[in-house]
This record gives structure tokens, C-alpha cells and sequence, in this order.
């Protein structure tokens, strides 16, 4: 792989700025195996790198993983037979041979998608047996009623007679028609099935969180980032749903209706 400068490599993998990186540099706090790094302008090689910043390695993964906000009227796919994909809006730099969008989301949503290029990654994160839950947040055309939290709890069946695992859902503080829904599978269109199966329906739906990942607020609709490896091992972690809701209902809630048309 190409040679990258110390401090860029450090900075993509860690929570330290690059500022931060040359100080800790001065102070002999950067190794690369074993021996302290006084300039951080030297190249590397990512892949084979044995680099300590503390004392902590920092992670050499050969694979890149790329947080996007989704904006409507993108397909996730690589292939644009269907309308223009999501790829369209990942910049060169940062996209590689062998990215694909990790999971869907319809092309009328919005929010969190990971694109990768570790197969591997995705494919334990798409797993059904690992049920990583997801939030969603939605525009409801009618009121949300509060008989919905017992019904999603218990399982919905669908019009079609498909049955869901157990999700969460809650209203969102400052709207009657707003509301989190938290599911651990991936079904077809399942957000909008699982409200038109009690009677509402979705007008409009955001992704704002995969695992522990939240979508930072940061990140505009259409804008993506490099996320860190402990970002990445976020998404395998169990995240608290009442917590979630508290803490980013009123942020959510209105970020997401700024971006509807
Ligand atoms: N459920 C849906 O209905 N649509 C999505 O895009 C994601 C989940």
C-alpha cells in the first residue's frame, strides 16, 4: 500500500488532532517499534506500521470505513441501474476498488450508512444472528399512539403475515407525529411496513444509529467521514434505547425535519 505521512495515520485512527499528534511527538510519547518519532511529517506504510501513541498501538487495518449521511434519492448499491447510488457521493480520496454500501436503506431515507470495503465486517454486521440494533427516526402522517410501544414490543405481524422480532418505539418529545423505533433485522421496507400494519403510515424516515454508533450531529445530510476504529467497534456494541431517545430526541427531531422536503 502507498506510504502515508505519521500524523495522518495516527489521526484517522485515534481521537488526537494533528496538533495534539506533534506534541505528543515532542514529548517522546510516539513510537514506531519501540523507538520514539520526533518528526510526524515521516511516511509509513499503513499495512506493516508498528506504531504506539501512550503506549497504545494504533490499529494498522488495510480496509477503510465510511460513515455517510444519505440524502434521499439515492439508491444503495453499486450498480446504477436503479438511479444514482450512494457511491456518487463518497469523494475519490476516500473511496476504494472493492466499497459497497453495508445494508440498505430505501432510496426515499435518510441517515446512517456504513460503506466499506471488509467484506468480512459487513457481513458480521449484517448477520441476523448478531440482531445489531438500529434506530430509525420517522415522520408519521398521523399522531403516534401510544398503544404502539405494547404492540412493537410484542412483535408485530405484518400485512403479509410476516412476523417481526420485539422493537422498541417511542414518540419523540416535542412532536405528536415524530417517533425512534429501535429494530435488530433488516427486513424489507420494514419501518414503513411494521406503522401501516397499526394503521399509519411513513412519510419520511432517518437511520440515526447502527450499534453505538450515533450519526454524529456534525455530519450534514449528503456529507460523509473516515470513522475511527473505535467508531467501528461501536457498531458491534449494545447501545440503551430510553437513553438514546433522552439525550438526542430534541436534536434528532429537528435535524431531520430541516432536511424533508
Ligand atoms: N425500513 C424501511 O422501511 N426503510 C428503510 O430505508 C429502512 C428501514
Amino acid at each position: 500500500m502507498a506510504s502515508v505521512r505519521l500524523d495522518k495515520f495516527i489521526s484517522e485512527r485515534t481521537e488526537y488532532t494533528r496538533s495534539q499528534i506533534k506534541e505528543l511527538a515532542a514529548k517522546g510519547k510516539i513510537t514506531i517499534d519501540g523507538a520514539p518519532v520526533k518528526r510526524c511529517d515521516v511516511k509509513i506504510d499503513p499495512d506493516t506500521v508498528n506504531a504506539e501513541v501512550c503506549g497504545r498501538a494504533v490499529g494498522n487495518s488495510r480496509f477503510r470505513y465510511i460513515l455517510l449521511n444519505k440524502p434521499q434519492g439515492y439508491v444503495c448499491s453499486t450498480d446504477d441501474k436503479d438511479g444514482e447510488t450512494v457511491m456518487k457521493l463518497i469523494p475519490e480520496d476516500m473511496r476504494t476498488k472493492g466499497m459497497f454500501p453495508a445494508g440498505r436503506l430505501d432510496k426515499d431515507s435518510m441517515g446512517a450508512l456504513l460503506l466499506t470495503d471488509d467484506g468480512e465486517l459487513a457481513h458480521r454486521m449484517l448477520s441476523p444472528r448478531r440482531h445489531i440494533p438500529k434506530v430509525y427516526i420517522v415522520k408519521l402522517a398521523r399522531p403516534f399512539e401510544n398503544n404502539y410501544v405494547n404492540k412493537f414490543s410484542e412483535g408485530l405481524t405484518l400485512a403479509d403475515g410476516e412476523t417481526c422480532l420485539p422493537a422498541r418505539v417511542k414518540k419523540a418529545e416535542n412532536s405528536d407525529n415524530l417517533a425512534f423505533i429501535e429494530l435488530h433485522e433488516g427486513k424489507y421496507h420494514q419501518v414503513k411496513r411494521m406503522f401501516a400494519s397499526v394503521g399509519n403510515h411513513v412519510e419520511a424516515l432517518m437511520r440515526v444509529s447502527l450499534g453505538a454508533l450515533v450519526l454524529p450531529e456534525k455530519l450534514a445530510i449528503g456529507e460523509c467521514m473516515e470513522l475511527l476504529h473505535k467508531d467501528v467497534e461501536n457498531l458491534f456494541k449494545e447501545a440503551d434505547f430510553e437513553l438514546f431517545c433522552r439525550r438526542f430526541s430534541a436534536v434528532f427531531s429537528a435535524n431531520f425535519l430541516i432536511n424533508l422536503h
